[in-house]
């Protein structure tokens, strides 16, 4: 039986069985509680509450501008509505970059306020003092957090000393105790390199099939999200134009009279 279908609960020791199996490791990311039940029920492994909140949720153009406070509101409703995937919730920029304290002490808040079981850091060795205290899922590559030090969306590590620095980070943020890590936009064959020379288990979002797993921002793989087509994402729905035909119809209806007929009142 595989592991996936055999576990109740997920947790960071049923990952990383996951990845001695070679099963593969789905992740999306939920930021309320009704999407997050449904994900959960269908049978999602990880559930990332993802600073892409400031986004998809809030309209912001970069991760940058949400907050501590909104991101545990946002983990505590998803928290809610899950019974079996692992939670990670995204610690938001601003909340962990100044010290190892103030990361430990944003943690602590998130875990204790929220009741998730992990939390998420973008960075390597700059992060690494951090780590060792709480359970950690990692994020490299593109690191949307970073975005004005960078400047541009574009894929990471394409040169042969950057993409070495992200495997030396790899092996660091293993060490120093992360369960995971993200791989985000970079080249199908340097995370596959990773995922080969790291223990923990790998999860990729535009890093190709060579990992242990796949994360996709839910609004994105939902069609909800329109603007947003890079190469590496897969449209499961066109929910935009289904939750826009249903507005139409009730539009309509509403106008005609139509709605509400003499079976829908009281
Ligand atoms: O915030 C987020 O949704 C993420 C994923 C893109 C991995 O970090």
């Amino acid at each position: 039986m595989s592991t996936q279908s055999a576990v109740k609960v997920v947790t960071t020791h049923v990952l990383s069985e996951m990845k001695l199996k070679g099963e593969k490791i789905s992740m999306l990311t939920s930021y309320d509680y009704s999407m997050a039940r449904i994900v959960d029920q269908a049978g999602i492994d990880v559930i990332l509450v993802g600073d892409s909140a400031s986004n998809v949720m809030a309209g912001h153009e970069t991760t940058l501008p949400i907050t501590l406070d909104q991101m545990i509101y946002h983990a505590a409703s998803v928290v809610r509505g899950v019974k079996r995937a692992l939670v990670v919730v995204d610690m938001p920029f601003g909340s962990y970059q100044g010290n190892s304290k103030e990361a430990l002490n944003s943690a602590i808040r998130i875990m204790k306020e929220t009741a998730a079981d992990a939390i998420k850091l973008e960075g390597g060795e700059e992060i690494l003092e951090s780590i060792q205290r709480i359970p950690v899922m990692g994020h490299l590559g593109l690191t949307p957090q970073s975005i004005h030090k960078f400047g541009t969306y574009a894929i990471r590590a394409k040169k042969e000393e950057e993409a070495e620095k992200l495997v030396h980070d790899a092996h660091l943020l293993e060490e120093a105790g992360c369960f995971a890590i993200v791989l985000e936009k970079i080249p199908a064959a340097l995370a596959a390199r990773v995922a080969q020379e790291v223990s923990i288990p790998v999860i990729g979002i535009g890093a190709g099939g060579g990992v242990d797993g796949q994360v996709l921002v839910i609004h994105d793989m939902l069609g909800i999200n329109q603007e947003f087509s890079p190469r590496f994402l897969r449209r499961y729905h066109n929910l935009y134009a289904e939750i826009s035909g249903a507005v139409g119809n009730y539009i309509a209806d509403v106008k005609s009279g139509d709605f509400p007929n003499e079976r829908e009142q009281y």
